[in-house]
């Protein structure tokens, strides 16, 4: 089978010293990245700016910002592969960027922004995994993203809880279908989290 993976997070430049981002750190696309070459898959990982080693056998192109990650994704994907997106996509990006460095008391203090692509609801014509990392309404926000994006799985998560956040090693997750069943997993390394994902992958495709 053929992957494609989203990871970490996206960068929005201001001007050239700023920009708007998160924590995410990359480690779960990676591990999923791992998980499929290590099970003999083909892998193309699209990656914002992280600093994690490329896992052997896995093909990876770098990017910055969400534009940019959405036109690597589209060019990547191909007719029944499977696209994995565990990317913490920056959802907003400025309407106007500056070449030159924004001098403070020049600034406003308000910042004009502009939607970024869905890349997930947009990449069509592959089996589609998301994740939701959700602060509360974990289930109701995960079944939301699930059926909105035409997704065959989504990965829910509770970014709260001790272990299961941006950058830890661990995670505890629950897989959701768009029938509305459930599979929970019990808090577990993100490398093991990412093996269940990809075997879940090879279900869905069988
Ligand atoms: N995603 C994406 N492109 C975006 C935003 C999200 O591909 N512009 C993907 C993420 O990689 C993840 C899923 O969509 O697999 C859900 O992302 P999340 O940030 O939780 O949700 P949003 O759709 O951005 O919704 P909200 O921020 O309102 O929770």
């Amino acid at each position: 089978m053929e992957f494609v993976i989203t990871a970490g997070p996206t960068r929005e430049f201001i001007d050239p010293v700023r920009f708007l981002s998160n924590p995410s750190t990359g480690k779960m696309g990676f591990a999923v990245a791992r998980a499929a070459a290590q099970r003999g898959h083909k892998v193309t990982l699209i990656s914002g700016p992280v600093s994690l080693r490329t896992p052997e056998g896995v093909e990876r192109i770098d990017v910055v910002s969400a534009r940019e990650m959405f036109a690597a994704a589209c060019s990547a994907v191909s007719a029944g592969c499977v696209f994995v997106a565990t990317a913490a996509v920056a959802d907003w990006r400025v309407a106007e960027y500056s070449e030159r460095k924004m001098k403070k008391t020049d600034m406003s203090s308000t910042l004009n922004l502009v939607r970024n692509p869905d890349i997930l609801k947009s990449i069509e014509g592959c089996v589609k995994i998301g994740f939701a990392a959700e602060t509360h309404d974990v289930m109701e926000n995960a079944a939301k993203k699930c059926r909105e994006k035409n997704l065959s799985m989504i990965v829910a998560n509770d970014v709260t809880e001790k272990g299961a956040g941006f950058g830890a090693d661990t995670n505890r997750v629950v897989f959701l279908y768009p029938d509305g069943s459930k599979v929970s997993l019990k808090k577990m390394s993100k490398l093991a989290v990412a093996r269940r994902i990809v075997r879940a992958c090879e279900g869905i495709c069988s």
